[in-house]
């Protein structure tokens, strides 16, 4: 496949640095991984580490993969997007002030969590002073993409320039929405109108993440696969997507049973996103090396949408609730598809230097192995209900796999992030001369 990113040679620097955010956050994720496994094991390891115990390090396992590893390569693509390319210099400073900054609040909440000051909502663990610093982030990194917008008055088509207005206007309530959702009466851990998760919210959920990621490839500014009838399958696509937005607004919201043939037949709709995404992504032409990633992606995103479909139906639910079945889905949704898809948007910001083979297969292999044992105690806990508490030896020995998987997990991140901060000593400016995302 031939290299084609729209990768200018002004933008690599910052590419690179979104690269060494996210992998960072990636290692510190994956060595408290590491660590809430070892506490799983060997309880008494407690002692010492006391009071840094497993609950401690719980959110800052869960929310650096989030906010952190998963979520960067998404601020890049926006950064690249955004980026006035004919203001190299002065732009790669301000992105990199962005990140940074980004990264400080993350770092903070981190301490806060390993203080002892988590807020107990999964994934919305910031709690006091903590609460404001994502969304003051979030603000600033506004406030430089309107600047660069202004910026580019006069240099970009006008329908250029009102698309990032209206995209600047569509974030604009987002770290405000951050904000009040940190609040404790908002986003109850258990949400008192249904008691969890309902189909219509999985629905709406899952397709805000596939316009996020679909978007990316027009963002990017990648080009479109030569292949012919290429418009027309997008058409399609995003029509399907729009058909099923429709059908999010017009379905039974707040408390709504998965028993109901409506809530299953929703969430099934998901199903459809298998080649409707194999269409998207095949639309457009990725650099050669991330490829792979690409594939793997794909091929996590079809088991996630299998598997979370047939463990939303009635009689499966209610048993693999609370089980270490959904720690596996969680680990199939974020540490294989997820991390993957990662991967292909890190290498569509910067092509150079994408992970070897070697790692790609540990990685992989790893993560498919980690998900594997998982789910295997999460079956164990459904045959022998508290079968995690009383010692059973089948989950302590898919827990020492586990333990396992995440060594290699966590060798493979350490071994990129090196990677990316050797690069940046010996990193020369190399240009495709390729054109700038419209
Ligand atoms: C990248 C996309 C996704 C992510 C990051 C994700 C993540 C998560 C997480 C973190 C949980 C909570 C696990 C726990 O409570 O221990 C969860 C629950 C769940 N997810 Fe997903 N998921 C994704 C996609 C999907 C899809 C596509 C489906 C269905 C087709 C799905 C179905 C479910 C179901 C049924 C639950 C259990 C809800 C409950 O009963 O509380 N997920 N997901
Ligand atoms: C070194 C590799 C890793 C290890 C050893 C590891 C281990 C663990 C352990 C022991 C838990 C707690 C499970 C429980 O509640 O019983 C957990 C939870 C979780 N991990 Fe990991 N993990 C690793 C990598 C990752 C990565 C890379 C991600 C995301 C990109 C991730 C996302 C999560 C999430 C979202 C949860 C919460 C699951 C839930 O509540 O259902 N993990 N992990």
């Amino acid at each position: 496949m031939e290299s084609s990113t729209t990768i200018e040679s002004g933008f690599r620097p910052t590419g690179a640095a979104v690269r060494r955010h996210a992998l960072a956050w990636l290692a510190a994720s994956c060595c408290a991984g590491l660590l809430l496994q070892a506490f799983q094991l060997f309880p008494d390891l407690s002692a010492p580490f006391a009071p840094f115990t497993y609950g401690r390090w719980y959110p800052v396992h869960t929310d650096t993969a989030l906010y952190g590893w998963c979520a960067l390569p998404l601020a890049g693509v926006l950064i690249r997007w955004y980026w006035p390319s004919h203001d190299a210099a002065g732009s790669s400073g301000e992105a990199r002030l962005c990140l940074a900054g980004w990264s400080l609040a993350l770092g903070a909440g981190a301490a806060s969590w390993l203080g002892g000051g988590s807020g107990s909502k999964p994934f919305m663990e910031w709690s006091g002073w903590t609460v404001p610093l994502l969304p003051l982030v979030m603000l600033g990194i506004w406030v430089g993409l309107a600047t660069w917008t202004e910026r580019s008055v006069g240099r970009l088509a006008w329908h250029a320039l009102a698309s990032r207005w209206t995209l600047l206007a569509v974030l604009l309530p987002v770290p405000f929405f951050f904000f009040h959702a940190a609040g404790p009466s908002v986003y109850p851990s258990v949400n008192p109108d249904s008691g969890g998760a309902t189909g219509t919210s999985l629905f709406g959920s899952s397709l805000g993440l596939i316009a996020v990621y679909g978007a990316a490839p027009i963002l990017l500014g990648l080009a479109r696969a030569p292949a012919r009838g290429s418009a027309r399958k997008l058409r399609l696509v995003w029509g399907a997507w729009g058909t099923m937005a429709l059908a999010f607004t017009l379905a039974g919201h707040g408390d709504v049973s998965h028993h109901r043939l409506s809530q299953q037949i929703l969430l099934g709709l998901l199903l459809a996103w298998a080649p409707l995404a194999w269409i998207l992504f095949r639309s457009y032409v990725w650099p050669a090396d991330s490829m792979r990633w690409l594939a793997a992606a794909f091929g996590w995103w079809c088991l996630l949408l299998l598997s979370g479909w047939l463990g939303f139906l009635p009689g499966l639910s209610e048993r693999i609730k609370f089980t270490q079945i959904l720690v596996a889905h969680a680990h199939l949704a974020m540490a294989a598809c997820v991390s993957s898809a990662g991967w292909v948007l890190l290498l569509a910001l910067d092509s150079d230097h994408a992970p070897g083979g070697l790692s790609f297969w540990t990685w992989q292999s790893a993560v498919a192995v980690h998900i594997a044992a998982t789910a295997f105690a999460g079956w164990r806990e459904i045959v022998a209900p508290g079968a995690a508490f009383i010692g059973d030896s089948w989950i302590r020995i898919a827990w020492f796999v586990r333990l396992g998987a995440g060594a290699a997990m966590t060798v493979a991140a350490f071994t990129w992030l090196l990677e990316a901060f050797r690069l940046r000593s010996t990193a020369t400016p190399r240009s495709t001369g390729s054109p700038t995302p419209s």
